[in-house]
């Protein structure tokens, strides 16, 4: 069989719901990024974007890298950083990166993504083992998989289990050769909620390790200054290692790792992600430079975006949605159905109500789970957090195959960046039910057959 046919007759589950549901995927939202946006035409309010502190659509910011890109082109410097990509400020950046993590030094990653599993594959080698949580984000499964030696994984936030596969490493290792690395996030992005970071740092009272964690969902968000989960939860000198993105609360690109001097020493002249690539292009590092001073300098960013992130997750258990346990500000709404039934719904949130969220479905999170996603940001209004929270409560009667009948309201979430551990924080037509046998038979071929992979979007009130 060709790699070519392979591919056709076993398509992924993402690639068969785009294919049948092609107006859940590859959506085009036009416009300045913010709560709300243009699809088709329309005016949409926004649910969808990490833009925690409302810092994507920053005048100032997007005034410099426009100035830069005009000046010098947007992609100017033209080489990796440890070749002919650095500059002043590339550099700079990494000092005050250092500065507010408080860690001895910081560097500067062109991409998320790829900064991470690079990061995870040149911190070890074949005689280190990882400890991992199951729930971490697809970029750190991702270096899970580059690593040669020993790997355990443990159930997600479950201490117990974590220390279980401690002991089991430990009793592995050979301790003159090799070394224990856990991977955790701090915030799961999907699920929304913090990592119990404090209790895994007790747990060095007990084991030899070091503690790597992808903060990109805490960062600039959570602490009283915005350095993060382990901020919020008094940990932070248990961290040896703190990665994040810019995608989300900084509302930019790139990520970076901060850590000891002699980590991030290595990571400069081994980081394949960093000597095999470009360096940030410097109109974005100026765009970022900009978001980064203003979510310092404005605290209330973060103030607001907390109240809101209250406003909605109370408003949605107060409608008895069940919204788990977020604390942070992805708010995920878990549904009884299936992923169609998630991608129904999201298409219904869209056309009946003009509001965009995410379907969840295998792989981002656990095969069998579903859920809707919303992201509360500083730059939603107390308007569109009504009209959100009117709408998630109109669905259980309008598609009640979603929501198996509606539970009683839970308890009131607590405000996230408070707490520790995670725990801190109409009108009605019903829809037939989901026709998984649609999915399920050989219609597979016939919805993989190549006519373009993103139907375009809604055309049914266009
Ligand atoms: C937890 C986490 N880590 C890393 C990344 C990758 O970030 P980027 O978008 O900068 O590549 C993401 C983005 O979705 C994320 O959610």
């Amino acid at each position: 069989m060709l790699i070519e046919q392979k591919l056709d007759s076993r398509p992924s589950n993402l690639r068969r719901l785009s294919y049948a549901y092609g107006s859940a995927h590859h959506i085009h939202l036009y416009g300045p990024p913010g709560p709300v946006m243009q699809h088709g035409g329309r005016t949409y309010d926004v649910w969808c974007l990490n833009d925690y502190l409302g810092l994507m659509n920053l005048p100032s910011a997007r005034e410099a890298e426009g100035r830069t890109a005009l000046e010098l082109g947007a992609s100017y410097p033209h080489a990796a950083r440890i070749t002919f990509g650095n500059s002043p400020e590339h550099e700079a950046m990494d000092r005050t990166l250092a500065a507010f993590t408080g860690k001895e030094e910081a560097m500067l990653l062109t991409l998320g993504y790829m900064g991470m599993v690079s990061v995870i594959d040149t911190l070890l080698d074949r005689h280190d083992i990882l400890v991992y949580d199951q729930g971490i984000h697809a970029c750190g499964i991702d270096g899970v998989r580059l690593h040669r030696g020993e790997r355990f994984s443990f159930r997600h936030n479950d201490v117990a289990h974590l220390e279980a596969m401690l002991k089991a490493a430990s009793e592995k290792l050979d301790p003159k050769r090799g070394s224990i690395l856990v991977l955790v996030d701090g915030v799961y992005s999907m699920l929304g909620e913090q990592a119990p970071l404090a209790r895994i740092v007790a747990l060095k009272s007990r084991y030899k390790f070091s503690l790597l964690v992808d903060d990109s969902h805490g960062f600039g968000v959570l602490g009283r200054n915005g350095r993060g989960t382990a901020e919020a939860q008094g940990c932070e000198e248990g961290v040896d290692t703190l990665f994040s993105s810019f995608t989300k609360a900084l509302g930019s690109l790139g990520g970076f790792v901060a850590a000891r001097h002699s980590v991030i020493q290595h990571l400069r002249y081994n980081l394949r992600s960093h000597i095999f690539s470009r360096s940030m292009p410097l109109a974005v590092l100026r765009g970022l430079a900009e978001r980064f001073r203003v979510m310092r300098t404005e605290p209330q960013r973060r103030e607001t975006l907390w109240h809101n992130a209250q406003q909605l997750q109370q408003g949605l258990a107060a409608a008895g949605l069940d919204i788990g346990t977020p604390g942070g500000a992805p708010t995920p709404v878990h549904l009884q159905g299936d992923e169609i039934a998630a991608i129904r719904l999201v298409e219904m949130l869209r056309e009946e109500f003009r509001l965009f969220a995410y379907a969840v479905a295998y792989p981002v999170i656990q095969k069998g789970k579903v859920l809707v996603r919303l992201v509360p940001t500083a730059a939603h209004t107390r308007q569109q957090i009504d009209r959100c929270i009117a709408a998630m409560s109109a669905l259980p009667a309008m598609m009640p195959a979603c929501f198996g009948g509606i539970a009683a309201a839970p308890s009131m979430p607590q405000r996230p960046d408070k707490g520790s551990e995670g725990r801190g924080a109409g009108q009605s037509r019903s829809l037939p039910a989901t026709d998984n046998a649609e999915m399920s038979s050989a219609g597979i071929q016939r919805m993989c057959r190549p006519q373009g992979h993103a139907r375009p979007g809604p055309t049914r009130s266009a």
